[in-house]
């Protein structure tokens, strides 16, 4: 494994049962994943990018296959150690349920930050930030039920980017966002891919995104059916 390699997946194939039914959501691929670039994966509603994602990311465990994770063999690791690594390496926008209710905006985005150690007034500060970039500051102190779902989905961002984490994943981060918003949160992405080397992982139907990724996937019935790299310098 090469130093700038951050995802190593190899063989990895899914297959989800339902009593005789099996279903293959995703056949045999190998995939790595680089610091400093981002990776878009596309395709279809089904075809199964947040089944690859949650195996790339140890939410889920292939069928056949490995994956290495920041140079764990995620097969040895166990789950404290995985939880360990979630917490301190990687940011996560998920493609629903996003936010914890009973926490307001701030503390949701100061949350990883607390878990990993952090005082409660250092990590509010350094959330505030974040929502500054993601253009939240005047919903820091609202509850996640009382926002829209745009700006719900600006704090998840803010939260899966605060801990400047070594990988971020993240399931259609733009989707429900306006132009400015949206290049806003494209621009936060980018500044950790550049400035701290993160590896952006990021599910996207947005194409100015995509075409602006180092790296695309298409993804088709579970297969790869295609891989583009960037020419950019
Ligand atoms: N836990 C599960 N149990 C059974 N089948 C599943 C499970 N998760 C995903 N699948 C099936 O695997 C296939 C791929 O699903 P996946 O969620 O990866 O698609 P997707 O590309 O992310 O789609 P979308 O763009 O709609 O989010 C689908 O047919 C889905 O029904
Ligand atoms: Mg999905």
């Amino acid at each position: 494994m090469t130093a700038d390699v951050v995802i190593e997946g190899r063989g990895l194939s899914r297959e989800f049962s339902f009593g005789e039914e099996k279903v293959t959501a995703l056949h045999t691929m190998d995939i790595d994943i680089l610091a400093g670039s981002m990776t878009a994966i596309v395709g279809k509603s089904g075809s199964g990018k947040t089944t690859l994602c949650n195996l790339l990311s140890g939410v889920d465990r292939p069928t056949t296959g490995t994956v290495r994770l920041l140079g764990h063999d995620l097969r040895s690791l166990g789950d404290a150690a995985m939880s360990r690594l979630r917490a301190n390496r990687i940011g996560f926008v998920l493609q629903k349920d996003n936010l914890v209710p009973w926490l307001t905006i701030e503390e949701n985005v100061a949350a990883p930050l607390i878990f990993g150690g952090m005082k409660r007034k250092a990590a509010l500060a350094r959330a505030a930030e974040y929502l500054e970039l993601t253009g939240l500051s005047h919903r820091a102190k609202s509850w996640p039920s009382l926002v829209s779902g745009g700006e719900a989905q600006r704090a998840a961002v803010a939260r899966a980017c605060v801990g400047e984490p070594a990988v971020v994943f993240a399931d259609e981060p733009t989707g429900a966002l306006d132009r400015q918003n949206g290049d806003r949160v494209k621009e936060l992405f980018w500044s950790l891919i550049r400035e701290r080397k993160t590896a952006g992982v990021l599910i996207t139907h947005d194409m100015d995104l995509a075409d602006d990724a180092d790296v695309v996937l298409h993804i088709s019935d579970g297969r790869l059916v295609g891989e583009d790299q960037s020419t950019r310098g």
